[in-house]
């Protein structure tokens, strides 16, 4: 069983909905028994939260149901707890960086659009504070990352 954390800023808008979709992938290839995600935030500022009714809606539209609710990164636990810890973007990465114990935490963390399959975008930018084409955009980046991303783990 292989354990996958996607990671954002506020755990409302990108990482669960990368989390939506990568669960769905799960779902259609029957793989619940072999693979698991979960998503957190680097930031504190949204905890406890559903996702962004925004982002809630563009997911809907293309029939995946956020239905995470806002947590917090955990490096004592989450470290332990996932094999890959993706962020989002490349500040993303830089903070989890940050807070790695060892060489052995810092190995698990990855960007989401290195397992692009077209490797048109370099990261999954924050779409909170524009328009409803960035969540669109979110979605876009994440179906071809979230293919990616399964395709190497298979
Ligand atoms: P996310 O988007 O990191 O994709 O969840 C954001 C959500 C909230 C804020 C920034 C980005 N914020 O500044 O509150």
């Amino acid at each position: 069983m292989k354990h996958i954390l996607f990671v954002c800023l506020g755990n409302i808008c990108r990482s669960p909905s990368a989390e939506a979709v990568f669960k769905a992938l799960i779902e259609k290839d029957g793989m619940e028994n072999v693979l698991s995600c979960d998503s957190a935030g680097t930031a504190a500022y949204h905890v406890g939260e559903r996702a962004d009714y925004r982002m809630r809606m563009s997911g809907l539209k293309r029939g995946y149901n956020l239905t995470s609710i806002s947590r917090a990164f955990n490096p004592e636990r989450d470290f332990d707890q996932f094999d890959f810890i993706i962020g989002m973007d490349r500040q993303n990465v830089r903070d989890l960086k940050s807070m790695a114990r060892n060489e052995t935490d810092r190995k698990k963390i990855h960007l989401m659009t290195d397992f692009s399959v077209s490797r048109k975008y370099d990261s999954v930018p924050d779409p909170y504070y524009g328009g409803d084409s960035g969540f669109e955009l979110v979605l876009d980046i994440l179906e071809d990352a979230c293919a990616g991303l399964l395709r190497k783990l298979q």
